[in-house]
Formats: structure tokens, C-alpha cells, sequence
């Protein structure tokens, strides 16, 4: 049997396969490349040396859903697929609902139909808004500040209602803080097209001398040096994450996890967290508050530890490494 990874070509979806091809599970791939490319098809197969099916099409096409679930031997389903960008969705609301929404029930509807009922979903800290107590428990607040984080709290819904339905569903809902980081090869990493949004692939650009400088967003937060903290986490760890909750899907309900690593750095210890390791400078400059930006975000991960044995091992330093080919 076989785990249909959706947007296993993407950042978290590449690394998440080689883990769990390293664990010796097989896996089936799909993705339409619309944020990646198949190049990381073949890396993951690369660095595994173990092959797998991969099918390049777009979930919104159901067509394509009933397809792939009708030629494969699907138990469990973990879901990337989607679109990512806050600004983006701002821009482009009904996009994001499409895209985040129809994709996430076509694969429910096909997984119904054949009465398969484990799945795993990628959510996102970005669903506890501004959070009024820190470290982050899973139990906090919810509440969403953009379409992109109306999308991911409407598929949580989505998915305890289904629970509610039929309590024969397992379901996990992981939510992932800031990850970063790619694999030691140098072959898989957060390359997303155009203009980066998120800090780590920008300064990455900057090393690269394909960007000027890092604009950091606000110096003025009440944090240890007036830049946003968050929780940054490796994509290994989080990759480790999925195989945790994958071994640990034999009770039905909806089993909701934080992924981080329960440490907060500002974007200046970031930075210089980045200079260190890669014996380099980053310019930067400081720049406006970027709007809808919070202060602190940092997740109480103890819950993931106690339940799923799972733990973020990965240091700071190795965080920040950047390796070429
Ligand atoms: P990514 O963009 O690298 O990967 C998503 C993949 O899904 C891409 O390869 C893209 O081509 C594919 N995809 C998008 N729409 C599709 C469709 N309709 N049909 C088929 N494939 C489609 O993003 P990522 O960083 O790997 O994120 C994976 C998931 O984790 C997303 O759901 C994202 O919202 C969530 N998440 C990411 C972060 C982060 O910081 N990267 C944080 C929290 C949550
Ligand atoms: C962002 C999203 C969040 C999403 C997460 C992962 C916003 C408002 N939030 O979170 O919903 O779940 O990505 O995809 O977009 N920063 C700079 N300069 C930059 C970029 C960022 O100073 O060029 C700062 C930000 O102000 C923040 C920190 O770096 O303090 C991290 O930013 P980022 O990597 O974009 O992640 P989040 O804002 O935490």
C-alpha cells in the first residue's frame, strides 16, 4: 500500500518523500508544478535510490483524482498541495479558495468513495493570528488574517466535520511554524519563483548576490532587539514530523499538532545566525512594518513530543547552511 503525497514536488512535500522513502514506505507523487519543478522528482529519487510513480496534473481536476486513486494502492493521503503566499492571496482571494479548497475536497471525496480515511494536512501557525499567550498551544485561539489563512482554518473545519460525520477517520492536522533549510546534498530547497516573501529564501538571494539587501520589516516590536521573532524550524525536522504522525495513525479522530521548535529568533539573530555560519555578510536595512506582521510567534511543540515521540533536533547553524552544487 502506498501514501498518495500531494505537492510532493514543493518544498516540505520533497523532503517529507525522501524521509519516507528512507523509512521504507512507498509513496505515489502528484503535483502540477505550478510552485515547483520536476527536477525534484528525480532528486528525491536521487537521493533514495527508490523509485515511485509520479503524476504530474492538477488536484482541482477530479478527473485526475479518480485516475490516480483507482491505478494505485492508496492507504493514506498527506497533503501539500496547495498555494502558499499571504500577499498573493490578498491580491487574489478567490484563487486561493479555489485552488486551497477544491483540491482538499476532491481528494476527501475520492479517499470517501474507496473508504480510505487516513489522512495527514499541512496547516499553518499563521492560524493563531496574533497570539495572546506564548509558546503557542494547540488549544489557542484561532482566527485567521488573510484569505490564505482562511483557507487553511476552512479545511480544519472541513476536516473535524468529517470526523464528526464518521468517526472512522483519522485524521492529523499538523501546524507547521517557519521552515528552513534544505537537504545536505544541496539538491532540495525552498526555491520559490520569483521575489521571495518569506525571510530565509531572501536572505538566501542576497548571499546569492541576486538581491541587494534584506529589508527587515520593523525595528520597533516589543522583542529582544525590536525585529519579529519566530519559531524557525529545519525541513528535516519537519519532514521527521510527518513520518512521526504517519507511524502513529492507528486511533480515529482529528489529532492536531504544532511543529516547531519551541525557540523564537529575531530577524537580526537570523541574520547574523546566517553570516556566521556561511562566513559572510548580509547587508540589510530597516525598513516599515510589513502589514499584517505579528510581533512573536514562537509554539509550545510538547504535545508532538508526548504523543508522536517527536522532537526538532536540528541546530540554528544547521538551519542556516547553505550548500551549493
Ligand atoms: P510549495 O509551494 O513548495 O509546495 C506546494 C506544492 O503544491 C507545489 O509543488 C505546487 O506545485 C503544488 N500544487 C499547488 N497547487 C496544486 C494543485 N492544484 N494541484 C497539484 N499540485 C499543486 O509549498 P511548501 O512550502 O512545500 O508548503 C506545503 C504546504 O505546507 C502548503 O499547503 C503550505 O500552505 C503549508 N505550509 C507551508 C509553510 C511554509 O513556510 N513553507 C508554513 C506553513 C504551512
Ligand atoms: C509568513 C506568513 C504566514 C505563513 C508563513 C509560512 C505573512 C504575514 N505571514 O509568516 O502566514 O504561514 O510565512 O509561509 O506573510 N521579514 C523581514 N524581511 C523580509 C521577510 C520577512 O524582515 O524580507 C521578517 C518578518 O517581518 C517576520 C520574519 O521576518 O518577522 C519572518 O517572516 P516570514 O519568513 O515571511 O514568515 P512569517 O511572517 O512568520
Amino acid at each position: 500500500m502506498a501514501i498518495l503525497v500531494t505537492g510532493g514536488a514543493g518544498y516540505i512535500g520533497s523532503h517529507t518523500c525522501v524521509q519516507l522513502l528512507a523509512e521504507g514506505h512507498e509513496i505515489v507523487v502528484v503535483d502540477n508544478l505550478v510552485n515547483s519543478k520536476e527536477t525534484a522528482v528525480k532528486y528525491i529519487k536521487g537521493i533514495s535510490g527508490k523509485d515511485f510513480n509520479f503524476y504530474r496534473g492538477d488536484l482541482k481536476n477530479m478527473d485526475l483524482v479518480e485516475e490516480i486513486f483507482d491505478k494505485e494502492k492508496i492507504d493514506s493521503v498527506i497533503h501539500f498541495a496547495g498555494y502558499k503566499a499571504v500577499g498573493e492571496s490578498v491580491e487574489n482571494p478567490v484563487m486561493y479558495y479555489e485552488n486551497n479548497l477544491i483540491t482538499t475536497i476532491n481528494i476527501i471525496n475520492a479517499m470517501k468513495k474507496r473508504n480510505i480515511r487516513n489522512f495527514i494536512f499541512s496547516s499553518s501557525a499563521t492560524v493563531y493570528g496574533n497570539p495572546a499567550t506564548l509558546p503557542i498551544r494547540e488549544d489557542a485561539h484561532l482566527i485567521a488574517a488573510n484569505p490564505y489563512g482562511h483557507t487553511k482554518l476552512m479545511i480544519e473545519q472541513i476536516l473535524k466535520d468529517l470526523y464528526a460525520s464518521d468517526h472512522k477517520w483519522n485524521i492529523t492536522i499538523l501546524r507547521y511554524f517557519n521552515p528552513i533549510g534544505g537537504h545536505p546534498t544541496g539538491l532540495l530547497a525552498d526555491n520559490p519563483k520569483g521575489i521571495p516573501n518569506n525571510l530565509m529564501p531572501y536572505i538566501i538571494q542576497v548571499y546569492q548576490g541576486k538581491l541587494k539587501q534584506v529589508h527587515v520589516f520593523g525595528d520597533d516590536y516589543p522583542t529582544i532587539d525590536g525585529t519579529g521573532v519566530r519559531d524557525y524550524i529545519h525541513v528535516i525536522d519537519l519532514a521527521d514530523g510527518h513520518a512521526a504522525a504517519l507511524s502513529k495513525m492507528k486511533e480515529p479522530g482529528v489529532h492536531i499538532f504544532n511543529l516547531g521548535t519551541g525557540t523564537g529568533y529575531s530577524v537580526l539573530q537570523l541574520i547574523k545566525a546566517f553570516e556566521k555560519t556561511n562566513k559572510c555578510k548580509i547587508p540589510y536595512i530597516i525598513a516599515p512594518r510589513r502589514a499584517g506582521d505579528i510581533a512573536l510567534c514562537y509554539a509550545d511543540p510538547s504535545k508532538a513530543e508526548i504523543e508522536l515521540g517527536w522532537k526538532a533536533k536540528k541546530t540554528l547553524e544547521e538551519m542556516c547552511k547553505v550548500v551549493f552544487i
